[in-house]
């Protein structure tokens, strides 16, 4: 397997993309597959104890790169081996492998990394400096160079007669880039492969937007032998236009290509597995009490300690979720805790939040709305959300935040602070525009947290409706925030009731587990009987 990111390095870990390369390569060793990762050191995943294996030279825009091999037992799998590459191109630090912000074409820089990478493994692979495998899965954009110097360049023949299947977690990011844009002898490699190939080549990389730009999804689409996405109802939704006015996000220009494959019987649509530990096995249907409130408040406390680096005078938001919390917790002591807690874990990203930013014919957003609407039914309701990435959608929250006091927004990443949340809350909110998979909806469910979801991708394929959550549907984004607002409404209104109990434990007892999964895998994906 080839892949930007691994949920089983610490560091190396962006999405939910992370947790699939952490966790498969154990599923698949339980149906007797091997599955080795490669991926890129980062210049700090040596340092969790790697041995130098090889240096060898890359051939790129003309000029041979030095790159360093190393090799890393697999942390959980017996005989499972991760490989990683280095070079200068790719130091960066630990939790942020990509590029932000740090040039005005970040996702640009970024395709030129990966197409180094891509070259640096079809290298290694052809001159035996790792074992050749039977197959080789790529994931997502950042591998999907790796298809195209497969399928057309003449130096990586060797590597046609394998079998290769790409996976795609996440069909909106695409790494697409300006052919000639730039001139820095890394960048120049694009135009450099580009003088070399013939028309008929160029039109299978090239974006079908943008004639002007590569894709490098769109090189995994076409040039692999089978495209696999991550949910059944995501590889459907892929097959049609995107339709953002409507909210609707399918094939995001991609949709030509993807029918073609579908039509050959090439697109397979699978969905991600989650872990089941012994310990999550005695969590307690029962409603969470003073203590595992008083737990709560303390891991939000603990984190946003950490997060302001020990200090308690702290500014902005965290100065609100930390009053928030002191109030909580007066309020807590005194016997008086949420007589209905919401809670969402997730990415700030438009995928996650544009039906909630969505202003609503009153004038207010429907998370405003929902935040009027959540103490009418249960009067000490709280809404906690978790989640760090775009400041612009970090600001939307904590303005609501100020403004609502049974509102705590508290952002940041935090492992053991997600696991509260999801172990200790009545209700998990992911209102996704789209989702492809998910894994947040399978962790709250396993903890016997019945969710509210989107009707999309994955959630539509994890979560039935009246049965162990609550599924919402709309024809636009208006439709689905109105109908997001009045299926919480429901949802409180059942909360408590027999019902109610009846959908924790139908949310408990489901299973997406990676063992079944992994046998799909093998049969459907890799062929092999
Ligand atoms: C991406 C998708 C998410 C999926 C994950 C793993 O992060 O957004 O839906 O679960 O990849 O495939």
């Amino acid at each position: 397997m080839v892949a930007a990111e691994n949920g089983a390095l610490k560091g190396a870990k962006v999405g939910g993309m992370a947790d699939v390369i952490r966790d498969l390569p154990q599923a698949l060793a339980g149906v007797e597959i091997q599955a080795d990762v490669i991926m890129p050191s980062y210049g700090f995943l040596t340092g969790l104890g790697a041995k130098l294996i090889h240096e060898f030279e890359v051939s790129f825009a003309g000029r041979q790169e030095p790159i360093k091999l190393y090799w890393l037992a697999h942390p959980k799998v017996q005989g499972a081996n991760i490989y990683l590459l280095e070079h200068g191109l790719w130091q960066s630090s630990p939790g942020q492998i990509y590029s932000q912000g740090t040039s005005d074409r970040p996702f640009a820089d970024d395709a030129t990394k990966f197409a180094l990478l891509c070259a640096s493994v079809a290298k290694a692979l052809v001159a035996g400096l790792v074992p050749m495998p039977e197959l080789l899965h790529l994931h997502d954009w950042h591998t999907g160079c790796l298809a195209m110097l497969r399928a057309l360049a003449p130096e990586y023949q060797a590597l046609q007669s394998i079998e290769c299947v790409f996976s795609i977690h996440n069909l909106a990011l695409q790494g697409i880039r300006p052919l000639s844009h730039d001139t820095s002898s890394f960048a120049a490699w694009f135009p450099y492969l580009f003088a070399q190939l013939d028309e008929g080549q160029r039109a299978q990389i090239i974006d079908p937007r943008y004639p002007h730009c590569i894709n490098p999804m769109r090189m995994g689409i076409t040039l692999a032998d089978k495209v696999h996405l991550v949910s059944p109802t995501y590889a459907k939704e892929v097959l049609l236009p995107s339709r953002p006015e409507l909210g609707f996000f399918g094939g995001e220009g991609l949709e030509a290509d993807l029918q073609r494959k579908a039509e050959q019987g090439r697109v397979l649509g699978i969905l991600n597995g989650c872990e089941y530990p012994e310990t999550l096995a005695q969590t307690s249907l029962e409603r969470m009490g003073l203590t595992e409130f008083k737990t709560l408040l303390e891991g939000i406390e603990s984190a946003l300690v950490q997060w302001q680096g020990g200090r308690t005078q702290v500014s902005g938001v965290d100065m609100i979720a930390f009053t928030r919390l002191q109030a909580l917790w007066r309020q807590a002591s005194a016997g008086e805790f949420p007589d209905f807690l919401l809670t969402s874990v997730g990415r700030l990203t438009d995928q996650k939040v544009l039906i909630l930013r969505h202003i609503l014919p009153s004038g207010l957003s429907v998370l405003e709305t929902l935040l009027q609407q959540l103490p009418q039914i249960q009067p000490k309701a709280l809404f906690v959300l978790l989640g760090s990435g775009d400041p612009e959608i970090g600001l939307f929250f904590q303005t609501l935040a100020a403004k609502y006091a049974h509102f705590v927004f508290l952002q940041g990443y935090h492992e053991e602070l997600s696991q509260c949340l999801y172990q200790l809350g009545d209700l998990f909110l992911m209102p996704s525009s789209f989702e492809p998979c998910g894994i947040s909806q399978m962790l709250a469910m396993r903890s016997s947290q019945p969710c509210l979801v989107h009707g999309v991708g994955g959630l539509r394929d994890t979560v039935e409706d009246n049965v162990d959550g609550f599924v919402f549907y709309g024809e636009d984004i208006k439709a689905q925030g109105e109908a997001l607002l009045t299926k919480l409404a429901d949802a409180q209104e059942t909360f408590g009731s027999n019902d109610w109990m009846q959908f924790k434990r139908n949310a408990k007892a489901r299973r997406f587990d990676w063992r079944s999964i992994a046998l799909e895998y093998k049969k459907q994906l890799y062929n092999i009987l």
